[in-house]
C-alpha cells in the first residue's frame, strides 16, 4: 500500500501546479483511509479534482507555448479515460477494484508523471518567466 504524504520536496516550483498536486495527494489519503460506505463519495472528489487539475495543467500549458504540449495532453487524456473506467466499475459495484486503483495505481502514476511531464512543464513556465 502507498500512502503518500505531501512535503515541500514533492513541489515542481509553480504554484498552481503545487497547490493541485497538495491538494490531490491528500484526497488520496483520506479516500485510503475511509471505509466502504464512504469511498464512493471519495472517489467522486477525487475525480472532480483530478479533471480540474489536469484541466489547469493544460491551460499553463497553452498560456506559455509548452512544446510537447501534445505528448503532456495525451497522457492526461489516457488518465481521464482509465478513472472513467473505474468511476463505471465502482457505479456497476466493483468497489475493491476502485478502491485499488486509489490506493495504488493513482498513487504511483501521480509521482511517476509529477517528476517528469509536470516538473518539465513547470521548468519551461519558469524559462519562460511565468
Ligand atoms: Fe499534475
Ligand atoms: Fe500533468
Amino acid at each position: 500500500m502507498t500512502t503518500l504524504i505531501w512535503d515541500d520536496g514533492m513541489k515542481v516550483g509553480n504554484a498552481v501546479m503545487d497547490a493541485d498536486h497538495q491538494a490531490f495527494v491528500e484526497l488520496l489519503a483520506v479516500a485510503a483511509r475511509a471505509d466502504d460506505a464512504e469511498f464512493p463519495a471519495l472517489l467522486a472528489e477525487i475525480a472532480t479534482h483530478l479533471r480540474e487539475h489536469l484541466a489547469r495543467e493544460e491551460e499553463l500549458m497553452r498560456q506559455h507555448g509548452f512544446p510537447p504540449y501534445p505528448i503532456h495532453k495525451h497522457e492526461h487524456d489516457r488518465v481521464r479515460l482509465e478513472l472513467e473506467g473505474i468511476e463505471k466499475r465502482l457505479a456497476a459495484g466493483n468497489l475493491m477494484l476502485a478502491r485499488g486503483y486509489v490506493r495504488e495505481a493513482l498513487p504511483d502514476w501521480f509521482v511517476a508523471h509529477k517528476n517528469t511531464m509536470d516538473s518539465a512543464t513547470a521548468g519551461w513556465i519558469k524559462a519562460q518567466g511565468g
